[in-house]
């Protein structure tokens, strides 16, 4: 079965927090296997519509030869075929790629320095404020932020765009309907004030509904929209190529209005930040650093829902 699993006609997420370790295959299976990884990114393409090219491919090679020998093939030769011919293992390969463990208040210091670093000040200094969540996952992210956001001022306006490559993830967000067991990281106060309880679970009120919108994006490929106060890209880039993971921070950079932030996972750094156009400010936490000659916000591009 998809994770997404049903209640009456609802649609519930049931398994986006962390799960098992894959088995471990024997250990000359996991060496990576050179020309069987470039099979494997020509062949998942066309099939996940995925780029394996710009991902390093030690990590994932030893992912997918975990996953392959977990669904009983003999190596990702077998998986693909077997996935070619089989949508549910289609998706979970998808999905074990892609990666979309996620759940609300994901490390919950990190979003207490984002509500006074972050959102004080904007909420003190402006009436409009806009955010990106990319790779969004199921909705937990983004809706984090929308209530962080009206907690703080119950008037400032408030437009987050929320993106994600897995549509199947973006379906659950878009939903917002939570299993009570994913609720762990939101409050009795929160979950009083922004959900309304269903059957086995919790519905997103619409005042925080109305404030994201979800759109399908891959990060690699798709062009960069701009124009954010604060960019959120935690736990995504992890299996991105190093030169990936620079165009992508050098295109947040452009994308951040003058002095915005880009807010990164717990675990996460970036190398050589400066040089990107983006100052450290604190861990996970930077901010587009001003040109020699002054900042100027790039083009707007708007995120149109798709
Ligand atoms: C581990 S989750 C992180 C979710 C959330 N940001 C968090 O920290 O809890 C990673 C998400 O990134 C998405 N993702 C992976 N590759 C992507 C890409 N190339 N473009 C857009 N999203 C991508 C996955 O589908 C997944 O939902």
């Amino acid at each position: 079965m998809s994770d997404a699993g049903r209640i009456g006609d609802n649609v519930v997420m049931q398994q986006h927090a962390p799960r098992a370790p894959l088995p471990v295959p024997d250990r000359r299976g996991l060496e990576l296997d050179v020309a069987g990884y470039e099979r494997l990114t020509h062949d998942v393409r066309p099939l996940l519509g995925i780029d394996l090219a710009q991902y390093r491919p030690q990590q994932v090679w030893r992912r997918v030869v975990g996953f392959a020998t977990s669904h009983g093939c003999a190596d990702p030769d077998e998986l693909v075929a077997r996935a070619r011919a089989e949508p549910d293992l289609r998706a979970a390969f998808r999905e074990m790629l892609t990666i979309n463990v996620s759940e609300f208040f994901r490390d919950p210091a990190v979003w207490e320095r984002f509500r006074t670093q972050v959102v004080d000040p904007l909420v003190a200094s402006r009436q409009s404020v806009r955010v990106w969540s990319a790779g969004c996952s199921a909705g937990y992210e983004p809706y984090s932020i929308a209530m962080l956001f009206r907690q703080a001022s119950p008037t400032v306006r408030v437009q987050i765009t929320a993106t994600d490559v897995d549509e199947k993830v973006l379906a659950v967000a878009r939903a917002g309907r939570y299993a009570t067991t994913l609720m762990g990281g939101v409050s009795a106060d929160r979950r009083a004030r922004f959900f309304t309880p269903t059957t086995g679970g919790y519905l997103v009120n619409p005042e925080i509904r109305a404030m994201v919108s979800f759109a399908q994006r891959d990060l690699l490929r798709d062009p960069m929209p701009s124009g954010f106060d604060v960019i959120a890209c935690r736990n995504v880039v992890i299996y991105f190529t190093d030169e990936a993971k620079a165009k992508l921070y050098r295109g947040f950079a452009n994308a951040l209005r003058p002095h915005g932030t880009l807010l990164i996972g717990a675990t996460e750094s970036i190398a050589g930040a400066k040089a990107l156009g983006l100052d450290p400010r604190s861990p996970g936490f930077y901010t587009r650093a001003a040109p020699p000659g002054g900042l100027r916000s790039g083009p707007r591009q708007n995120l149109a829902a798709r």
